[in-house]
């Protein structure tokens, strides 16, 4: 499987308009802080990168009691985070044994990230570990088996054949997930 590392590219990473400017208020987030009353919660945005995720949402989550986590394996993408976001216990670990107590998490958001673990099995059990039960895991990223015309596939036709063999399907992510006694949506 293709490995990127991101360190080499994180001083362009927010260059991207795009990614900057499809985040929104997360409403999974505050769904979960409605039906689950707690005086504090614990959110983790896991393979934060720069940081992005964390900057939105503290600052539309401003006012709730949330102590917000960041885990990243790239030094340099972590670098930008902590220039962005202040008070965000930030993590320099891999998915695949994360520096964490079991159950700590209500909530972990996941963004384009999953399709870079190498040993995906082993960033799931880590993943349900780490959250608590009946917490809620967001996986969000595209869904290259659907997407065959990208115009990025129709100009470098290797990269799809790279991309099958990165990332799950939906039926496999369903399987999955269920395997692990995760409710899927
Ligand atoms: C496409 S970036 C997404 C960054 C951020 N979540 C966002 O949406 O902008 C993928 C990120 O996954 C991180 N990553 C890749 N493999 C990882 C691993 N095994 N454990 C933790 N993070 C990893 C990379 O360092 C990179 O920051």
């Amino acid at each position: 499987m293709k490995t990127t590392d991101y360190s080499n590219i994180a001083d362009k990473y927010d260059n991207n308009p795009y990614r900057i400017r499809e985040i929104r208020f997360d409403n999974d987030l505050k769904e979960y802080i409605h039906n689950n009353k707690k005086s504090k919660y614990q959110v983790l945005d896991l393979s934060c990168g720069t940081g992005l995720y964390l900057e939105k949402q503290i600052n539309y989550f401003n006012g709730h009691n949330i102590r917000w986590h960041g885990l990243d394996l790239s030094d340099k993408m972590l670098s930008r985070a902590n220039q962005k976001v202040k008070n965000v216990n930030l993590v320099r670990a891999d998915v695949v044994n994360m520096p964490y107590d079991s159950g700590k998490f209500d909530f972990i958001a996941n963004n384009y990230a999953f399709h870079h673990y190498s040993d995906k099995a082993q960033a799931l059990n880590e993943i349900y570990r780490v959250l608590i039960k009946g917490g809620v895991y967001k996986m969000h990223n595209i869904a290259m088996h659907d997407m065959p015309k990208w115009w990025v596939y129709h100009y470098f036709p290797s990269a799809y054949y790279e991309d099958v063999k990165r990332y799950w399907n939906n039926d496999v992510i369903f399987k999955e997930l269920t395997l692990r006694d995760l409710e899927v949506k």
